[in-house]
C-alpha cells in the first residue's frame, strides 16, 4: 500500500479545545512494501500518526492518501473495505480474556471472512496449523490452547503480533510492539515482523522506543518530535548527534545501545570503578 500525508494535522478526540494538535502539518510518504520505524520521545505523536494511517482518526487539516485514494472522501462501505486492508496492532492488544490463544490468533483473518465463517471460527478454530506456525515465530507455540487471561503481558503482546501474521492486510501498523518484552524477545519479535513484511511485500510502519532495535532491523527510520517529522533517513544515516537532538531533554527515553556512527566521536572510555567491601 502506498501512503502519502501532506501538511496533515490531527488532534486527539479527547484533547481540550485549543490544545496544540498532536500532528502539525506533517509530510510523509511511504512506498508500497517499505518497512519504516517511527521513533521519538513520549508525546511526539507516534500513536496519533498510526491512528491517522489506520483511518481511525480523521485529519483536522491536510490530506491522507492511501493507494491514491483519500479515505475520508470515500463512501462508508468503501472506507470499511479499505480499513479491512489494514492491520493495526495497538500497544495493548484487545484480546478477549477468556478466549483461547488459537482463536485470538486466527481472529487476524476475520476481516477477510464472511459473517458465518467468522462466527464458526469463534467456536471451531479453522486452521490450527497456521496459528501454530505464527505463534512459533514468536516462540509461543506451547501456548496454543492456553487462555488469554493466563498469559503474561509480554505473551499477550506477542499473541497480538502473531495475529498480524494471519491477517491478509497489505499494511501493518504496529504500536510499541516491544514495550512488555525483554531485549532478546524484542529482537526476535521485530525480526519476525520485518522478515514477514518483506517476504509478503507488506508495508510496515512500527513505532518503537528501542532505538537500537529500530536502527538495526529497519531500513528507514523516521524521528518524530512535537507532532512533526524531525528526520526521515536510511537507518545507516541516523547519527548519534541526530538522536541526541531528537531526545533532547528526554535522554532517559533513549533506550538501548545506540551503534557508533560516522559523525559521532566514540565516547571516551571511563575508568572502571571497583567497589570493595
Ligand atoms: N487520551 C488523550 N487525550 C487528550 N490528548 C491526548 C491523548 N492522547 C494523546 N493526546 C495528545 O496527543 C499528543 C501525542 O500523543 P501520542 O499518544 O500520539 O504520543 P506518542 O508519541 O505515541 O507517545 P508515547 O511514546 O508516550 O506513546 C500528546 O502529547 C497529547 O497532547
Ligand atoms: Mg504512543
Amino acid at each position: 500500500m502506498d501512503i502519502r500525508l501532506e501538511a496533515l494535522s490531527a488532534r486527539h478526540p479527547a484533547a481540550r479545545p485549543g490544545a496544540v494538535p498532536a500532528l502539525k502539518s506533517l509530510n510523509l510518504q511511504v512506498g508500497a512494501g517499505e518497512q519504516v520505524a517511527v521513533i521519538g520521545p513520549s508525546g511526539a505523536g507516534k500513536t496519533t500518526l498510526l491512528q491517522v494511517l489506520a483511518c481511525a482518526l480523521p485529519p483536522t487539516a491536510g490530506t491522507l492518501t492511501l493507494n491514491s485514494q483519500n479515505p475520508w472522501q470515500l463512501p462508508r462501505r468503501a472506507l470499511q473495505a479499505l480499513r479491512g486492508q489494514l492491520f493495526l496492532a495497538p500497544q495493548v492488544p484487545p484480546l478477549p480474556p477468556r478466549q483461547r490463544v488459537v482463536t485470538s490468533v486466527l481472529a487476524g483473518r476475520l476481516p477477510a471472512m464472511g459473517l458465518w465463517a467468522s462466527l464458526r471460527s469463534l467456536f471451531y478454530p479453522s486452521d490450527i496449523p497456521a496459528a501454530f506456525e505464527a505463534l512459533e515465530r514468536f516462540d509461543l507455540d506451547n501456548k496454543l490452547f492456553e487462555r488469554v487471561d493466563r498469559l503474561s503481558g509480554g505473551e499477550r503482546q506477542r499473541v497480538g503480533l502473531a495475529r498480524g501474521l494471519l491477517s491478509p492486510a497489505k499494511f501493518w501498523l504496529i504500536d510499541e510492539p516491544l514495550s512488555a518484552l525483554d531485549p532478546t524477545r524484542s529482537r526476535q519479535a521485530i525480526a519476525a515482523l520485518v522478515e514477514e513484511a518483506r517476504a509478503r511485500n507488506v508495508t510496515l510502519v512500527a513505532t518503537l522506543h528501542q532505538v537500537d532495535v529500530a536502527l538495526s532491523h529497519f531500513p528507514r527510520v523516521v524521528g518524530m518530535r512535537d507532532g512533526q517529522v524531525a528526520f526521515d533517513l536510511p537507518a545507516a544515516q541516523v547519527t548519534r548527534d541526530k538522536l541526541a537532538r531528537l531526545y533532547d531533554q528526554y535522554e532517559h527515553e533513549l533506550r538501548g545501545e545506540v551503534p557508533a556512527v560516522a559523525d559521532a566521536p566514540a565516547a571516551t572510555p571511563q575508568p572502571a570503578v571497583m567497589h570493595c567491601r
